[in-house]
């Protein structure tokens, strides 16, 4: 299985996305899979303008010169489109939602009825890679990704892609606990290797190592006491500290 992992963090490497997202695919390369990773953060890719000229004047090919066009052909030759944002005010960061947007070239305009809805034909008449999703956020509790998961399943049906599912971790700077709490880093980091090595073996995510990604590792009490003296130490240090 080829996977091409796009990172729409702005902190790249330093992110929790990162962490999320190179764990789980250490489980996909153990099970055979081949990985390529790019941070959009370090791309140039402009805003889509809406202008259709991808689609009328030269189709296939945006009007825009930059990163993107190398990027939608990692894209065609991807089997699987891993998707990887942190939660930025219950969406995808814009440097996500700009790149998705910049998909639309791998559309052809014309329209098509599938399941009983209108689409758009895939313009190279191949298979789109499978997506799959995969999220950190600040926050506590897992239903926070409830908008997000919903905006990319929806995105998979208008590109005719499969969505596989969505690996999602709340409270992410428990990756940053490893000294304060072995165990249940060790425990989570592990469900995260399995559920890529999953991916690859037998092209599913199941619930139960889903549920083991995202489980609570801190009485709801505690993790508000622990959060908030964090954001204490910050402010008295007037800058972000790494924990
Ligand atoms: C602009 C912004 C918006 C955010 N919005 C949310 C949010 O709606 N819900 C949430 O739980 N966390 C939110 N967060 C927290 C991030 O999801 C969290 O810090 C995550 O670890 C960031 O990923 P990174 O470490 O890869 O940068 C937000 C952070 C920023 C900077």
């Amino acid at each position: 299985m080829k996977i091409f992992a796009v990172n729409g963090s702005p902190n790249t490497q330093k992110g929790m996305t990162h962490i999320l997202m190179e764990t789980f695919l250490d489980g996909a390369r153990e099970a055979g899979a081949e990985a390529e990773t790019v941070f959009l953060q370090k791309k140039k890719i402009n805003y889509c303008i809406g202008c259709y000229r991808c689609w009328v004047t030269t189709p296939g090919v945006c009007v825009h010169r930059d990163d993107m066009a190398g990027l939608l052909e990692k894209i065609r030759q991807a089997d699987c489109l891993m998707i990887g944002t942190p939660l930025y005010v219950d969406g995808m960061t814009a440097q996500m939602k700009t790149f998705v947007d910049r998909m639309i070239p791998l559309a052809d305009p014309h329209f098509e009825l599938v399941d009983g809805h209108y689409r758009h034909p895939r313009r190279y008449g191949e298979k789109p890679p499978d997506v799959v999703l995969l999220s950190v956020c600040g926050f506590y509790e897992r239903e926070n990704f409830d908008g997000l998961i919903d905006h990319v399943e929806r995105m998979c049906r208008n590109m005719q892609s499969r969505f596989v599912g969505a690996v999602v971790r709340p409270s992410s700077y428990i990756f940053t606990l490893e000294g304060l709490l072995p165990e249940p880093v060790r425990e989570i980091k592990e469900a995260i290797r399995r559920a890529g090595r999953e991916l690859v073996e037998k092209g599913t995510l199941s619930p139960h190592v889903l549920d083991d990604v995202a489980r609570d590792y801190l009485p709801k009490e505690a993790f508000l006491k622990g959060s908030n003296e964090f954001w204490d130490r910050c402010i008295t240090a007037g800058k972000f500290l790494n924990l």
